[in-house]
């Protein structure tokens, strides 16, 4: 693979945990806490590849609407995974940070996250972004509220929750359509959509979608 057209930033829509785990006659919960998993080891991935900033979508603004036993074993499932998982977190050797909302996450959830930042926030190059609680909306909306009038292109970027254009987005599982994502940073963003579900989608994938990414010819409205 050509290492010198490697995206800057990555993002992935991981959507597919409850198909993933129907197809193997297991409940939804068992594809969220695989695909959970695989987090750690695609940013890991990611962070080898060169690729700068890796941001997952693990939580939509909207994905309050599911029932509430899945919501609960959504937010809880972090939560012991990071207890149980200490010695391997204290080897992340990379920036984490989330986007999102944050008043409305369970107060152990939000402990978890706020060490997690805490303990990675020195690290250089690669970062893992996860966006929980997210909504593209929501941060375009806040955005505004949080500029001085009249705005500009950059007035509402400073206000993003991540100011970073996606270079490649990836959304697993065969659903082609970005569910409130990124809305404002991926306007110019590659998309590279695959049937995989998220919990089988590995480092091969990961380089399929990257040398796919490296065909492309990004005119950005102009001629090339
Ligand atoms: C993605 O998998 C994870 C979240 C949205 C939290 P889904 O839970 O959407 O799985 P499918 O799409 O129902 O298979
Ligand atoms: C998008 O997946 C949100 C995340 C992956 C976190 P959904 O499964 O919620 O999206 P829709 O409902 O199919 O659009
Ligand atoms: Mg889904």
């Amino acid at each position: 693979m050509e290492l010198s057209n490697i995206p800057k930033h990555v993002g992935i829509i991981m959507d597919g945990n409850g198909r993933w785990a129907k197809k193997r006659g297991q409940p939804r919960s068992f594809g969220h806490y695989m695909g959970g998993r695989n987090i750690f080891t695609i940013a890991k991935e990611a962070q080898n590849l060169g690729i700068e900033t890796l941001t997952l979508y693990a939580f939509s603004t909207e994905n309050w609407k599911r029932p509430q036993d899945e919501v609960d074993y959504l937010m809880q499932t972090p939560v012991d995974f990071y207890h149980k998982n200490k010695d391997k977190f204290e080897k992340v050797d990379y920036k984490i940070s989330f986007i999102g909302r944050r008043d409305r996450i369970p107060t152990n959830l939000l402990e978890v996250m706020l060490d997690m930042e805490s303990k990675t926030k020195d690290y250089q190059g690669f970062e893992l972004v996860v966006a929980l609680d997210y909504g593209g909306y929501d941060e375009i909306i806040r955005a505004v509220n949080q500029s001085t009038l009249p705005v500009d292109q950059s007035e509402i970027e400073k206000h993003l929750m991540l100011n970073k254009p996606v270079d490649l987005l990836i959304r697993t599982s065969g659903e082609m359509r970005l569910s409130n994502f990124l809305l404002w940073q991926a306007s110019y963003a590659e998309l590279y959509f695959t049937k995989i579900h998220w919990p089988s989608f590995n480092g091969k994938q990961l380089i399929k979608a990257l040398k796919n990414y490296q065909k492309r010819n990004r005119r950005y409205g102009g001629l090339k």
